[in-house]
């Protein structure tokens, strides 16, 4: 029995345990949960919402590790600077441009009040690799590619995505970056991808030489404002079914439900590619196909006492937008926590004692 399965079967066990809930139920989160960790090679996160939530957020689950076993596999880690290589696919008006690359831009320490972006990467930072180096705390943007004409049509594969970096790599002077580049392909709100909405709200691996000519750690994120935000950028935007006596969808930082909602998705895939690049780094589970990294451990989860349907503790600014995290230019942002290999706990800048 593979670590996932037993952790697995304790989740079932503590599930049938916690009162107010039907035993049908909650089988029916695990098997989501199965589905979505056992599709493809790719390291997937699908953001669940609360009727198919898991107890990976729970209260009881953030306050103890006793089910966490994430292990360091002796890969590399993003120690060095990282120069963020950004592939705008599709139609992307200037002003989403913006609000994304400021929210990249506010990992580095930049001047914004506490609990900053800055602050939230601090946990990213406390992994290492063997050597005993920690994950940069540089970040910067160190090329853009607009591919304006949908280069590979309007709907993506996990495979077409590949070709989507070597189309831009091939493009001068967008250049390969192989010893501190990552990839970050982000798709417009009209592109459809393989298993988006259903199974997935992004991913990230590396490119096989094959196809790319190199092995280039990559992300990909769609905008799922017009195709799926009740499900891509939750809770700026809740399933039909939750209309009615649910808590209601909550006003996005920036106005922008889908934008606001790929910001999270984005800095959970950045997180896990810095721990975990070539998939043989940090991750929880025997099975290297299917691992659980240190952002899938607390998604869902965005302040203290979160869990259970409730994504915590978060701020509100005067017209009533909710975030949890300051960055450069005054922007606000909502980014989920990050499992902290020293706290052994999902931890974010905004927690409250
Ligand atoms: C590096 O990681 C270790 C272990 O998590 C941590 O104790 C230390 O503070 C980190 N150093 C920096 C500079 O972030």
């Amino acid at each position: 029995m593979s670590t996932l399965m037993l952790l697995l079967e304790l989740l079932l066990l503590t599930a049938a345990w916690q009162c107010g809930r039907s035993e049908e139920t909650e089988r029916v989160r695990v098997r989501v949960r199965v589905r979505v960790r056992g599709k493809g090679r790719e390291v997937n996160w699908k953001p669940q919402v609360p009727s198919q939530r898991s107890l990976w957020s729970s209260k009881r689950y953030e306050g103890s590790s006793e089910f966490v076993k994430l292990r360091y596999h002796m890969g590399p880690v993003l120690s060095s600077p990282i120069n963020i290589y950004l592939i705008w696919y599709g139609k992307w008006p200037q002003s989403e441009k913006l609000l994304i690359k400021d929210f990249l831009l506010s990992i580095s320490s930049t001047p914004a009040p506490s609990p900053s972006v800055a602050d939230w990467w601090r946990t990213v930072s406390l992994y290492t690799d063997q050597t005993g180096a920690n994950i940069s705390r540089s970040v910067s943007i160190a090329g853009e590619y607009a591919d304006l004409q949908y280069s590979h049509g309007t709907h993506l594969t996990r495979l077409s995505v590949q070709e989507v970096i070597a189309t831009a790599v091939q493009a001068k002077p967008f250049p390969v970056d192989h010893r501190n580049g990552i990839y970050l392909v982000l798709s417009s709100q009209d592109v459809t991808m393989e298993d988006f909405c259903r199974a997935v709200c992004g991913f990230h691996y590396f490119t096989f030489p094959s196809k790319v000519g190199y092995t280039l750690p990559y992300a990909w994120v769609g905008n799922s404002g017009k195709q799926c935000p009740e499900v891509c950028a939750y809770p700026f935007a809740v399933p039909g079914y939750m209309g009615g006596g649910g808590p209601g969808h909550l006003d996005p930082p920036n106005a922008d439900v889908g934008v606001d909602g790929m910001v999270s998705v984005i800095a959970h895939e950045l997180a896990e590619l810095s721990s975990n690049p070539l998939v043989n780094a940090w991750y929880a589970g025997e099975d290297p196909t299917a691992p659980t990294e240190i952002g899938d451990l607390c998604e869902g989860l965005y302040g203290s006492g979160g869990g259970g349907g409730y994504i915590g503790n978060v701020m509100k600014d005067g017209r009533g937008r909710t975030f949890n995290l300051n960055g450069r230019n005054r922007r606000r942002f909502l980014v989920q926590w990050i499992w902290s290999p020293v706290l052994k706990a999902c931890a974010g800048p905004n927690a409250i004692d």
